[in-house]
C-alpha cells in the first residue's frame, strides 16, 4: 500500500455558495482542508465588510465542528479605494476581479481594462498587501479567452509591481509562460484542468458535468500545467474552483458552468500525482506554496490518503461530482487536527 499524509491542505479557490447549497457543500470541504480561499460571487455578489463577515459566519455555522479557515474575498469594484478597503484589511484575504458578464454571477464584474481607472482600487490593494485574484478571460472566442486575457495580465504585474496577482484557474500553456515573465503574477490551477481537454467536455457526447469557465483546452495546454502542477512549480498554487450546481441546472438546454469537485479533489489529485511518480510534490502544490505566497498560517490538519480506492457518489444533495459513479484509485483514510 502506498500511502501520503499532506499537512494543511489548502483549496485556493473555492465556490461555496449559500442556503441549503453552502449546508450541503461547505462540510464536505471543511473535511478534508485546513482552508479555502471563498469566492464572493454570490447573488448578490460579497462587495463590502458587513456582508463579508455575515457571509462568513454563515460558512462556519454550516461546517459544524470541522477545523476550516474561510478565507475572504470582496467581489472587485472599480470604486474601491484606500478609505474603504483599510479597515477591513485584516479580515480580507483576497480581492476577485471577474470581466463583466463573463462566467456565473459576475454580471456587476469589470467592463475594460483601463489602468488609470483602476488606479485607485489597484493602488490601495497593493498599499494594504491585499492579492488581486482574476478570472482573466476577455470577451472574444471561447477557445482564445484566456490566450487574449495575458497581454492584460501582464500590463496589470508592470503598471502594479508591489501587488500580488493570481491568475485564477489557468488553462492555458500561454498562462504558464507568463508566469515566468513576471515576479508578481502567480497562478491557481483546477483539478479538472489537469485531468481533461475540451475533447473531454464535447469530442463525443455531450458532458455537462465538465462544462465550466474558462472550458478546458487542448492536450498541450493541459500538458503545461501538468508540468507545473507536478513540478511543483513555486507560482502555482491548488484551486479547485469546485463550483456546484444543482443538477437540473447542469443536465438541461443553457448549461451552467462549473464543475463540482471539492468532495473528490485530495484523492484525485493523490491519484494523479502517485501516476507520475511525483506525489513528494503534492504538498507543495496543495499547501505549501499557497501558504508561501498568501502569507497563510492555516490551522493544523493532517490527511492520510492512501491507494485503495473509493466509489463516488451519484450525487451530494442535488449536486453530482466529477466522477460520479466512477472509481478513483485513492481514498482518504484518516483526517486528524492537532
Ligand atoms: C464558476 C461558478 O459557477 O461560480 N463557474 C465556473 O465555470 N468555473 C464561476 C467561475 O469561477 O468562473
Ligand atoms: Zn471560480
Amino acid at each position: 500500500m502506498t500511502e501520503i499524509i499532506l499537512h494543511e491542505p489548502l483549496d485556493m479557490h473555492l465556490h461555496l455558495r449559500d442556503g441549503a447549497m453552502l449546508r450541503i457543500v461547505a462540510p464536505l470541504s471543511a473535511h478534508s482542508f485546513s482552508g479555502a480561499l471563498i469566492m464572493p460571487n454570490l447573488v448578490p455578489p460579497v462587495t463590502d465588510a458587513e456582508s463579508m463577515r455575515a457571509y462568513r459566519k454563515r460558512i462556519l455555522a454550516a461546517i459544524g465542528d470541522e477545523t476550516f479557515e474561510p478565507y475572504m474575498t470582496l467581489f472587485f469594484k472599480p470604486e474601491y479605494d484606500l478609505d474603504f478597503l483599510a479597515p477591513m484589511a485584516e479580515e480580507l484575504t483576497a480581492v476577485k476581479l471577474y470581466p463583466a458578464g463573463i462566467t456565473t454571477n459576475s454580471e456587476g464584474g469589470v467592463s475594460g481594462f483601463d489602468i488609470e481607472e483602476l488606479r485607485p482600487a489597484l493602488g490601495a490593494l497593493s498599499e494594504l498587501g491585499i492579492p488581486l485574484c482574476i478570472h482573466g478571460e476577455t470577451g472574444g472566442f471561447v477557445m482564445d479567452r484566456e490566450k487574449e486575457f495575458v497581454p492584460i495580465y501582464e500590463a496589470l504585474a508592470d503598471a502594479f509591481p508591489d501587488l500580488t496577482i493570481i491568475m485564477e484557474h489557468i488553462t492555458t500553456a500561454e498562462s504558464v509562460a507568463a508566469l515566468d515573465r513576471h515576479p508578481n503574477l502567480y497562478a491557481t490551477i483546477t483539478l479538472h484542468h489537469l485531468l481533461i481537454t475540451l475533447d473531454d467536455v464535447a469530442g463525443g457526447m455531450l458532458q455537462p458535468h465538465l462544462f465550466c469557465k474558462p472550458i478546458a483546452k487542448r492536450p498541450e495546454d493541459r500538458e503545461a500545467l501538468l508540468q507545473a502542477a507536478l513540478d511543483a512549480h513555486p507560482k502555482v498554487m491548488f484551486g479547485s474552483d469546485s463550483a456546484p450546481h444543482p443538477q437540473h441546472a447542469k443536465e438541461c438546454p443553457g448549461c451552467a458552468a462549473g464543475v463540482f469537485t471539492a468532495p473528490i479533489a485530495l484523492p484525485a489529485l493523490a491519484e494523479l500525482f502517485a501516476r507520475h511518480g511525483k506525489l513528494e510534490n503534492l504538498q507543495h502544490f496543495v499547501s505549501s506554496n499557497a501558504q508561501r505566497i498568501y502569507g497563510l498560517n492555516p490551522p493544523k490538519k493532517k490527511v492520510r490518503l492512501t491507494d485503495t480506492p473509493m466509489r463516488v457518489p451519484e450525487k451530494y444533495g442535488e449536486v453530482v461530482p466529477m466522477f460520479a459513479g466512477e472509481e478513483i484509485g485513492w481514498s482518504i483514510d484518516a483526517v486528524s487536527v492537532k
